[in-house]
C-alpha cells in the first residue's frame, strides 16, 4: 500500500462551548471533550484508511487547562503512526481568544483506531510517512505507547514490550 502523510488525515473541528456541555464550575465537561476528540480522531483514521474505523483504546488524555463556557474550541486530529490494521491518532485541543484570535493549547490526547471490514474484522491500512519534526517525534514514540496500551489491556506480556522496556533502561 502507498504510504500516506499525516496531513492527508488531518481533521480540524471548531465549535463553541454551550451551557449544556459544562460542569458545575461552568467549564467544559470532560466527557464532552472526549466525545469531540473521538469524533475528530475517527474522521482522521477514516481519511487515512478509507475504511470503517472503531476506537480500540484511549491511550492518553491530559486535561491541562479548563475550557470555560463560551470558548471557541478547535480539535485537531491526525494519524501519527499506522501499523497493520491499527492507527495511532494524536489529538491537540486549542482555545481561541475571541478578541485577538490567539490560540492556546488546552489539552491533548492519543487514541488508537482499528480499520475493520463490514463484518467488524480488522483489515489492513496504509503505512504512515511523517514529514515535519513534530510528526517524526510522534511517530518515533508511538511504538512504545502501543506496547504500553497492549500490556495494560492484557494483550501483550510485559517482557515482550521491547520498546517500552528500552525506555525504562535509559539512563
Ligand atoms: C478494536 C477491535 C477491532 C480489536 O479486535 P481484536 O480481536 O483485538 O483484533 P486484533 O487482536 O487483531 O487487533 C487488531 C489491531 O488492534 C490493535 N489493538 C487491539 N487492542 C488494542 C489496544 N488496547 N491498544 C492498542 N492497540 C490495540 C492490535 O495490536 C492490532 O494492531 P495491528 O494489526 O496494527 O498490529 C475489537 O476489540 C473491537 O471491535 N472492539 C470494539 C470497538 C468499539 O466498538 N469501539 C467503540 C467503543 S464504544
Amino acid at each position: 500500500m502507498t504510504p500516506k502523510t499525516p496531513s492527508e488525515s488531518r481533521t480540524t473541528m471548531t465549535d463553541m462551548v454551550l451551557p449544556s456541555e459544562t460542569n458545575a464550575l461552568q467549564n467544559l465537561f470532560g466527557g464532552e471533550l472526549l466525545a469531540r476528540m473521538d469524533r475528530a480522531a475517527s474522521i482522521a483514521a477514516g481519511r487515512h484508511s478509507r475504511r470503517i474505523t472503531v476506537t480500540a483504546s484511549v491511550n492518553h488524555v491530559a486535561f491541562n487547562l479548563a475550557v470555560p463556557l463560551g470558548s471557541v474550541v478547535t480539535v485537531e486530529a491526525a494519524v501519527s503512526r499506522a501499523y497493520t490494521t491499527s492507527m495511532e491518532v494524536y489529538i491537540d485541543v486549542w482555545i481561541e481568544d475571541r478578541y485577538n484570535g490567539k490560540r492556546t493549547k488546552a489539552n491533548e490526547a492519543i487514541y488508537t483506531f482499528v480499520a475493520v471490514d463490514e463484518t467488524g474484522k480488522p483489515t489492513e491500512v496504509p503505512p504512515l510517512q511523517p514529514e515535519t519534526d513534530l510528526e517524526k517525534e510522534r511517530y518515533a514514540g508511538a511504538l512504545r505507547r502501543k506496547q504500553l496500551s497492549l500490556v495494560l489491556a492484557g494483550k501483550m506480556k510485559p517482557n515482550e514490550a521491547t520498546e517500552l522496556k528500552a525506555l525504562f533502561m535509559q539512563g
